[in-house]
């Protein structure tokens, strides 16, 4: 089954073809990043406008590395998936109206889907299906999620973001530090140089708790500042280090204490934040310490991207098949996880 997968829920116009849920005929994400940068954040009237200008290029693209024609589209696609929320509202709606028009065109269904559960199933774009239950890590910048996965389709949310998210935390430290946005993949690069023993962040774990909560972290982090300026590259080296360990030990605690409870043998990580290079060494030591199997997709695939979409719709379409009611194709900046 080939699916056509559109995702515009924050900062990148991505467009995909994914075969079977697994196999990406061709993928195209457009960044934002550089009409962001200069507000240390994502601007959403900025990333609207942005989604209209580059949303016909990212289709077209994306249709022509795939091999496929708009006289092919109908005999080659067989249903058009996109992301419904959570996200930005103008943002979410112009991928929307871009899917719902191609849909009409050429009469195919439509899969709406969510942007966490996109994220949740994105290490299947390269590799087998991991069979459930497994605990999914979501670690993203509007997300740090603990999610046991019961069966595809069937979740238990055992906790999620209470303030920061960690990528949140990133990118505000980034700002208070002087470095560029998004500030997760430069805090990580120069942490690599970096001692992170050089700073004591405390970890917080929140004991009785799945939830996150990193705004701590980051007020620490501005009141070390204020009475500790960075005036060389290595106190800043060992500031990242410093930060970007006690984020990253927090969420492998609470991750491998909740396989523990659950008793659960399989970990998948998914969202920007688990592109960071500690993590991913962290969690597969941990994993292989601990005899949990620990899945996590290519950097490419752990931000945004519409292959994920894809791959989710894939997954969604052959437990539920492909009527949706307006109600479930209606876009909504606030979804939750729900089950099919
Ligand atoms: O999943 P994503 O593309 O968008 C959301 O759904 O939020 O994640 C973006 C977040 C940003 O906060 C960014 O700083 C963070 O992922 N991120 C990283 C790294 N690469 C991206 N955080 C830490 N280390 C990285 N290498
Ligand atoms: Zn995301």
């Amino acid at each position: 089954m080939n699916i056509f997968a559109m995702e515009t829920s924050c900062d990148e116009t991505s467009a995909a073809v994914v075969s079977n849920g697994s196999n990406v005929k061709s993928v195209v994400i457009s960044s934002q990043i550089k009409i962001h940068a200069k507000f240390f954040g994502v601007v959403p009237e900025l990333a609207s406008r942005a989604h209209v200008e580059n949303v016909n290029q990212a289709i077209f693209q994306t249709l022509t590395q795939a091999g496929i024609d708009f006289d092919d589209f109908s005999k080659k696609i067989d249903a058009v998936a996109f992301t419904v929320g959570p996200g930005l509202a103008g943002a979410l709606l112009v991928g929307a109206i871009a899917a719902k028009s191609i849909a009409s065109v050429y009469k195919k269904p439509l899969i709406p889907i969510n942007h966490l559960e996109g994220h949740l199933y994105s290490y299947f774009i390269e590799s087998k299906f991991v069979n459930p239950p497994f605990l999914s890590v979501v670690i993203s910048g509007g997300h740090t999620e603990l999610i046991i996965v019961e069966d595809f389709g069937k979740y238990k949310v055992l906790g999620g973001t209470r303030d920061d998210a960690a990528g949140e935390a990133f990118d505000k430290a980034a700002k208070m530090l002087g470095l560029s946005y998004p500030g997760g993949p430069v805090i990580d690069k120069m942490a690599e140089k970096g001692n992170p023993k050089a700073v004591k962040f405390t970890r917080p774990y929140l004991k009785g708790s799945w939830d996150f909560s990193f705004s701590g972290i980051k007020t620490a982090l501005l009141n070390y500042l204020k009475s500790n300026p960075v005036e060389n590259e290595k106190k800043l080296n060992d500031v990242c280090a410093s930060f970007r360990q006690a984020i990253v030990e927090t969420i492998i605690f609470k991750a491998f204490e909740a396989t523990r409870q659950f008793n659960l043998k399989q970990i998948v990580l998914g969202g920007g934040v688990s592109a960071n290079s500690l993590m991913r060494k962290m969690f597969k030591d941990t994993g292989k310490k601990n005899k949990i199997k620990i899945f996590i997709p290519s950097p490419v695939y752990c931000t945004d991207n519409a292959a994920m979409i894809g791959c989710a719709a894939y997954l969604k379409q052959k437990k539920c098949g492909l009527n949706y009611s307006l109600a479930q194709l209606k876009s909504s900046p606030s979804l939750v996880l729900e089950n099919w």
